[in-house]
Order: C-alpha cells, then structure tokens, then sequence
C-alpha cells in the first residue's frame, strides 16, 4: 500500500477502505508517512468530505494509534462528557459530583486549554495542592472510592490525532466537520468510558456558529459512538452569550461551587442538569429526563454534590476547605467596572470577544507554553435582553497587570451591542440527539 494511491483515491473522490485508513494512521504515527503527504490527503478530505465509514473508521484508528484506558477495574457503568468549547463553560465542574453523589462513577481525562481560558484541569488547579497528575491506578483507586476522578490526558492517548491536529492547524485543515468529529472522538474512546454525553456548542462563542452546522456535528459524532460500541448522546447548548456570569479559571470554580450551593445562575444550572440527566440515564439510573432532573436537584438541595466535590478535591490533594470558604482561592489585584456607553437593552453579545477579553487578562493561553494566571477574569453583571442606563456597569474586570486592562476593557465594550429593542433571548438548550 502506498500512502501516494490514498492521496489519488482521495483527489478522485474514491472512497477508502478501512484498512487503508488504517495504514495511513499508522504510518503518520510511526514517521512512515511525511507530513507533506498527510497535508495533501487532509485538504483532499476537506475539498471532498469523507462518508460516515470512513469518518468512523479514522476515529477507530486514531483511538488505537497509543493507550485504550482501561477502566475495566471500576465498578458501574462509567460516563462521561465533552464540550466542544465555549466561554464560562464551567459545566464539567457542577455536573461531576452531582453524578458522583448519585454513585455513578465518572472517570475524567481532561485536556488543558487552549484559548479564552483554562480546561477544566487547569481550573482545578485553583485548589492548592491538588494534582491533575495521579497515577492510572490512583485514578481507578480514587473513582472506585470518590465515584469521581478527573486528570489531565496522558501524553499517549491517541497520539495520531494529537499529530494530525497540529498539522491541521497549519494547514487550514481544521474546519472540516469529519475531521473535528473523529478527532474528538478518538480521545474520548480512547479514554474508556461506556456513555459519552457531548454538548456541542452552538452561537457566536462556539466552534460551530450556526445550528445547522452544530447539528451536523452533533450526529457525526453520535453516529461514531454508536459504531464504536458506547452508548453517545448529543445536546445542542447555546453560545451566544457566555454560560453564567464568570469567565476565567478561578472564578469559574467559584460560581461551580455557588451552583452547588444552590446559589448558581439558572442558565448554567439548566444546562448541567440536562447533560447530567443523560449521563443518567445512560448508566441506567433514571429511566428518563423527568426522574434524572428530580434527583439531580435533590444532590443540591441536601448538599450531597457539595460534600462529594469538597470530598472529590482532597482525594487528588487538593484543600477542601476552599469548597466551602472560596475567599481562600486566588484572587486578583485589581478589579475595574466597565461602564455602559449608552443607555438601552444588550440585544447582541459576540461571545468570542468576552473570551478575548478573559484571554487579555492573562486567562488563557496564546501557546500551549503560555502561563496562565487563574486568579484573573470576567463577573457579567448583564446579560442578553438586560437593559443598562449609560454608566451602568455591565462587567468587573479582574486583573494582576493594570497595563492590560485598557486593552481588556475595549475589547470587552467590542463584545456588547446595545440597541433599542428588547431581543427574544436564545434557548438554553436546543435538541438532543441520540
Ligand atoms: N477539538 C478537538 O479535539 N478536535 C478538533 O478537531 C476540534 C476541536
């Protein structure tokens, strides 16, 4: 087989076969296959699509390309869930030990961010001392005990779409709905769990913009679950504006840790619950949305997800205490309102921008080396369809570094549209798809 035929096959829209994608993952893997060759056979995949088993069988094949985990030793049906990405997005951290205190296990592995702000492991990293670094056997150890568990991905865990998705980054490659689709399956694949609950994204802070495209992807990727053996589910959230208040690392663990009080904002409560439900009922303990809602609420109300997670977060080392006294979690220097420019209702909120802001401020990272600081961020004071008097403030500013907060305030003034008429405000949720 020669890796030239598959680039052909491609160019004449001939569909591959499975062990010719194999073949192809394999030699990319080891360095058989050049990057020049993989670049050409990916820009001919984005000119000329490739079908459902083609997609699938790419997925397999990046799955298998390092370390399957095997997650055999822990006890119950394991699940778990992956965003495609957005600002505030802190759902991971409210959902996890409402799971995990209605004693389905949920076993992590979370990659660091890249962008507007930390991944969920470097969130966590606000806690001190808690390790997202713990053995595969202390992670087994920890769920069987805690039921919850959440490192960051080990070097190994298919390393071919880790080599592909670098490639594709430079070769404007990555917009290709087979491509994300198999890319981030073959990471949660790989990372052993039985159900797999995904919130695509969609709206002007998400990878995919329009609905269409959102769903799109949301059935490509439930499609390659299915094929692959684990039971997928797909909800379509809203991204047009941030979920919940907070943007940035720390204080996105501190507005988690409110919504487990009960003292959270409804859009991210509602948006945990519903993602949370299917993992519910995908480990067989609600048979439908309406059971899985009602215990889910009873985790809040009885502050059982709030021991769970104060529990969760000593067991990888962290300091508990935090969980119920977050004044002990980093905090900023600096905190700068921004003003309203004009009096009217927040009819339009480019998302992507809130996140530069977040990213100005040293929230994020710009490379994958960057540092990030995670005392620093966005408190949302108005939302869409608010109305704001000129001067109002519509967000605090939280920074360590005054030289970028002029720089971070007009970003964030760029990401608010405030017009005359009140806007119909987006659903919090959209359609699932199984
Ligand atoms: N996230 C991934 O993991 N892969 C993609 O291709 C896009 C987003």
């Amino acid at each position: 087989m020669k890796m030239y035929d598959l680039i052909n096959k491609k160019k004449k829209k001939e569909t591959l076969t499975k062990e010719e994608i194999e073949f192809m993952v394999q030699g990319f893997t080891n360095g058989t296959i050049p990057d020049y060759q993989m670049s050409a056979f990916l820009m001919a995949v984005c000119l000329n699509g490739m079908n459902q088993e083609e997609t699938a069988a790419l997925t397999v094949a990046m799955a298998n390309s390092g370390d399957i985990l095997d997650l055999s030793q822990i006890h119950g049906v394991k699940v778990d869930k992956h965003s495609t990405g957005g600002v505030g997005d802190k759902t991971s951290l409210v959902l996890s030990p409402m799971i995990a205190a209605l004693g389905v296990p949920v076993a992590k592995m979370s990659g660091r961010g890249l962008g507007h702000t930390g991944g969920t492991i470097d969130k966590l990293e606000s806690f001190p001392g808690f390790s997202t670094t713990i053995s595969t056997e202390q992670f087994i150890q920890n769920v069987n005990k805690v039921k919850m568990a959440i490192v960051g991905q080990t070097a190994n865990l298919a390393p071919a779409d880790k080599k592909i998705y670098a490639l594709r980054d430079v070769t404007a490659t990555v917009d290709n709905l087979s491509l994300i689709a198999s890319s981030i399956m073959s990471k949660k694949i790989a990372s052993g769990s039985d159900v797999i609950v995904l919130d695509v994204k969609t709206g002007s802070g998400a990878f995919m913009k329009s609905y269409e495209d959102s769903l799109a992807l949301a059935k490509e990727m439930v499609q390659i679950g299915t094929i692959a053996g684990r039971q997928t589910f797909a909800v379509i959230t809203d991204m047009n504006q941030p979920l919940g208040k907070n943007v940035g690392n720390t204080l996105e663990v501190i507005e988690a840790i409110e919504t487990l009080k009960g003292n959270g904002p409804e859009d991210l409560l509602k948006v945990s619950i519903t993602l949370a439900s299917y993992m519910l009922i995908g480990a067989g303990i609600a048979k439908d949305v309406e059971e899985a809602t009602e215990k889910l609420y009873q985790t809040i109300e009885n502050r059982s997800a709030l021991d769970k997670f104060a529990e969760f977060i000593s067991a990888q080392g962290g300091d508990s205490k935090a969980v119920y006294d977050t004044g002990i979690l980093p905090k900023a220097s600096i905190e700068e309102e921004v003003g309203a420019p004009v009096s009217g209702f927040i009819t339009n909120i480019h998302t992507d921008e809130v996140g530069m802001t977040s990213l100005i401020l040293g929230g994020g990272r710009e490379t994958k080396d960057s540092i990030i600081d995670l005392s620093v961020g966005i408190r949302l004071h108005k939302k869409l369809g608010d109305y704001v008097n000129q001067g109002d403030s519509l967000a605090t500013l939280y920074a360590n570094d005054s030289s970028k907060l002029q720089e971070a305030k007009q970003r964030f003034l760029q990401a608010y549209v405030i017009g005359s008429e009140k806007p119909v405000t987006p659903p919090y949720v959209y359609a699932v798809v199984t």
